[in-house]
């Protein structure tokens, strides 16, 4: 049994895509609701629609993936209008990630959200790496503090964050201290890629990809340990919230260690990319596999029960 139930949510299993991997269309969007997976996210959405930088701004790396997609999505309304036609009722969970170029965007597509009041989950993305001259609000805590405060007075449903990867214990418990203070906070998806990498092409002597002089988030088995960190590090410090994993998971192992970490549920990016939607059903048998050979029945019966030494 690989169901999961959270926040009112009922999945069948427990993965679903990574917000901007099969999600910017109507057409994908069903492609990963027709598949396996457990649930779907839209692409991270703006007010108003965008092309995002210029290509090439995804590249497939020997262990992973670089992108500098800079936000192309067909703009709130469009997600918007999705989820109102979405059968809730009979489908599986769907969730949409909401990335505003502002504080005063992301309260105005909220505010749209709340009055649509849609059985859809907000994560609200605290972490995009690739908007020349934008930092991810997610490095700076007081802002980030000062962002969820101005949320919750518009948005009073339960929501979640998606966090960039932190690398120093002081920067976990400083934004879990931060996120604690916000009870309607329900759950942060860790990890955003791995912010502003290089991939060099060594026979063209070249980037990979075209914005930001080749500088890109990265994605896939280079960020598996610290998506891994990350998952383990908010599911000890923060109260009462659900984290998801993101970051690295290919196979059932990948997705079995996320949930040993302590995840709910578990998101698929690069993999997604590069497999298509199939992937889902693949990694969804590996991890009943791993599951049955490890004897476990169920996810509730591992989840965060990590070792220590
Ligand atoms: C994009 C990338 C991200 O990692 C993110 O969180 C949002 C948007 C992008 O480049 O489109």
């Amino acid at each position: 049994d690989l169901s999961v139930s959270w926040l009112g949510v009922n999945m069948e299993n427990p993965l679903y895509n990574a917000s901007g991997v099969m999600c910017r269309s109507r057409e994908e969007l069903d492609a990963v609701a027709a598949s396996a997976a457990g649930a779907l996210i839209t692409k991270s959405c703006t007010l108003l629609p965008r092309e995002g930088n210029p290509e090439p701004r995804y590249a497939k790396a020997p262990h992973g993936s670089i992108n500098s997609m800079g936000l192309p999505n067909a703009g709130y309304q469009y997600y918007l209008d999705y989820a109102k036609a979405y059968d809730h009722q009979g489908g599986k969970p769907l969730f949409v990630s909401v990335s505003g170029m502002s504080l005063e965007d992301n309260l105005e597509m909220l505010a749209a959200f709340r009055d649509a009041d849609l059985p859809c989950l907000v994560e609200l993305n605290l972490s995009c790496p690739n908007l020349p001259g934008k930092p991810q609000i997610g490095y700076d805590f007081e802002a980030s503090s000062h962002v969820l405060s101005e949320v919750v007075k518009v948005y009073h449903k339960p929501f979640g964050v998606k966090l960039p990867p932190y690398f120093d214990p002081v920067h976990f418990a400083e934004m879990a201290s931060v996120l604690n203070s916000f009870p309607s906070l329900k759950y942060v998806t860790c990890i955003n890629s791995v912010g502003n990498g290089l991939v060099i092409d060594l026979d063209s002597e070249s980037v990979v990809i075209k914005p930001k002089g080749g500088l890109g988030g990265i994605g896939g088995d280079y960020v598996l340990p610290t998506a891994l960190a990350n998952v383990r590090e908010f599911y000890r410090l923060l109260d009462d919230k659900h984290v998801i994993g993101c970051g690295g998971v290919k196979s059932g192992r990948e997705a079995f260690m996320h949930i040993l970490a302590g995840a709910t549920a578990v998101q698929v990016g690069t993999c997604l990319y590069e497999e298509g939607a199939a992937c889902f059903a693949r990694i969804r048998d590996e991890l009943a596999a791993l599951m049955q050979e490890k004897g476990y029945a169920t996810l509730a019966d591992f989840r965060g029960k990590l070792k220590t030494m």
